[in-house]
């Protein structure tokens, strides 16, 4: 019998990245309902009360969340109305239903003091809004219901959506010269990568229950990163570093995010993907 996923929020980035899957062979043993904000709002309770009655899910991935992080500093109520009380909407439907939920948390949970990759076991301590409200909708999953995966990720980029790798590319189209922060460290990830973490996790029925790190591997900063990309895509436009002091954005971002993925490496068996190995296939496929 066929395993009945729910995605939320399957017109981002992640999203599309499952959904780029669930016609190969790879997901044939799975049946996917993909929702978006217009057909399943997560911060309408009612309306998620009826989506889990009506269906008999086995897993809901939760690929829904308020991602504008600048934009979170002056809008914290609808931050937290997402990426909070519509995640312990979720996690409450979950738990009545009997389903195991895999939710999508942040890199931003954490201060950036640290100068080693981060462990599950750290402490969070975000510096920003759309950080703490990751962080309170990690917690209300973990008092809500024992059957979740928490996987906070980190840079996370893709052929589809806004990100970083988009930017650069209209940039490196657009001028001859471009700044880019070069004290931000961190490991850039690419969605199609996760969104494949997330399936095994499915296709293995794994029962390892709880709070993961999951990037690609490899540490850069944004510079050194968007240099990789203009050097596949033989951009000859000029990166220039500057320090975070040189680029004011409305929220405070961690100066090193770097997460350690040891714990799921371990857990489903994954081989590791290097960072500039994702970039190319990346860029293939954009
Ligand atoms: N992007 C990053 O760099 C990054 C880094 C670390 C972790 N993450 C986490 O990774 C996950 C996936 O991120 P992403 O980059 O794929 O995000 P994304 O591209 O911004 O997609 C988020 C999706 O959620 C939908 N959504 C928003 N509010 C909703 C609601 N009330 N009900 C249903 N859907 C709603 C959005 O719909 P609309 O299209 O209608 O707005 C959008 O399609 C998120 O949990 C994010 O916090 C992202």
């Amino acid at each position: 019998m066929k395993t009945h996923v729910l995605v939320t929020g399957s017109n981002g980035q992640l999203g599309k990245a499952i959904s780029a899957f669930s016609d190969t062979k790879n997901s044939e043993s799975i049946n996917f309902t993909f929702t978006t904000r217009t057909s399943l709002d997560i911060s309408n309770q009612e309306q998620v009360e009826t989506y889990f009655q009506s269906n008999n899910f086995q897993y809901c991935i939760n690929c829904a969340a308020y991602t504008a992080v600048d934009k979170a500093e002056e809008e914290k109520e609808q931050a937290f109305l997402i990426n909070a009380t519509a995640v312990k909407n979720l996690a409450e439907a979950c738990d009545k239903y009997g389903v195991t939920l895999i939710h999508i948390s942040t890199d931003f949970v954490f201060d950036g003091f640290k100068r080693e990759p981060y462990l599950e076991t750290d402490k969070p301590n975000p510096i920003n809004v759309y950080g703490t409200s990751k962080l309170q909708g990690e917690r209300y999953i973990q008092q809500t219901l024992n059957n979740y995966f928490i996987i906070r990720t980190s840079w996370l980029y893709s052929e589809f959506g806004n990100n970083f790798v988009k930017t650069m590319l209209r940039l490196g189209a657009e001028k001859d010269e471009i700044s880019v922060v070069n004290d931000q460290i961190g490991s850039p990830t690419y969605a199609k990568d996760l969104a494949e973490v997330v399936l095994e996790i499915i296709k293995s029925k794994n029962k390892q229950f709880g709070l993961y790190h999951y990037c690609n591997q490899g540490i850069l900063s944004w510079f050194e990163f968007a240099k990789a990309i203009f050097s596949f895509t033989k951009n000859e436009i000029k990166v220039k570093p500057i320090p975070t002091s040189g680029y004011f954005t409305p929220a405070k971002r961690p100066l090193y995010s770097v997460l350690s993925s040891t714990k799921m490496i371990h857990n489903l068996k994954l081989e590791k993907k290097p960072v500039l190995n994702s970039l190319k296939n990346c860029l293939q496929n954009t």
